[in-house]
């Protein structure tokens, strides 16, 4: 028998995706544990979520450069032996350093269908831009922002009359299902980074996986589009 996988969690906020995540194994849907939750923001609260011993939280404000700051992160984030690290809304960029000596283990959850819509405010660029459909990516974390390989996304409509705060509403409903399905396939081995490409049982995945209306991550040949 394998053991549960050791993930860890970066935040740097509300927390609802690290909930997400909490409540799927405690509901015995995701083989896993949460060895520690790291926050570059003292008072988020997703720190609250777990016990105090899993809490790492530093300002950056406290070290002299991102480098000294990424290291202390790292050493804490190494300390915990995660299998697994997820971003799920930590909202400071990672260096260089802190992402290669965790390729491959490293994901990131981001409010687009990337590659449109790296950065902030994306609900709102969006609108802009006049989209109908819009939606959130998890990929594997690479030093330049939100630029690595897509494992899987979920789309929704963009709907008259939406603010940048209801298509939040849409999509982070979305987040939810598309981190604990692409979590899934992680802990099952089902998806791997092999070098510049993704690979999804064992097959190099062309395309980002969709996530369908029961939950489940799909090839998107597999997903009809309506017309
Ligand atoms: C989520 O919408 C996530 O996609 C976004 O922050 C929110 C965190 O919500 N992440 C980013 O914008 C990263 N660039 P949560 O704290 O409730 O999980």
């Amino acid at each position: 028998m394998t053991r549960p996988s050791r993930i860890a969690v970066l935040a740097s906020g509300r927390g609802s995706n690290l909930q997400c995540l909490l409540d799927a194994i405690s509901a015995g849907q995701l083989d896993a544990g949460i060895v520690g939750v790291f926050s570059d923001r003292p008072a988020a609260a997703a720190l609250e979520k777990v016990p105090g011993e899993l809490r790492w939280a530093r300002s950056p404000r406290d070290y002299a450069d991102r480098d000294a700051f990424d290291l202390a992160l790292g050493d804490a984030v190494a300390a915990s032996q995660p299998d697994w690290i997820v971003c799920a809304g930590y909202m400071r960029i990672l260096g260089g350093g802190f992402v290669s000596r965790f390729q491959g283990q490293l994901i990131n959850i981001h409010p687009s269908l990337l590659p449109r819509y790296k950065g902030l405010h994306t609900h709102a660029r969006a609108l802009e831009a006049g989209e109908f459909e819009h939606g959130a990516s998890v990929h594997f974390v690479v030093p330049e922002l939100d630029a690595g390989n897509v494992i899987a996304q979920a789309r929704v409509p963009v709907l008259a009359g939406d603010t940048p705060e209801t298509l939040a509403a849409r999509v982070l409903e979305v987040e939810h299902p598309l981190l604990l399905a692409t979590t899934r396939l992680l802990v099952a081995g089902r998806v791997a980074e092999c070098g510049a490409q993704v690979h999804f049982d064992g097959q190099p995945l062309l395309g980002p996986l969709l996530l369908d209306s029961a939950g489940q991550l799909v090839r998107a040949e597999a997903v009809s589009t309506p017309r």
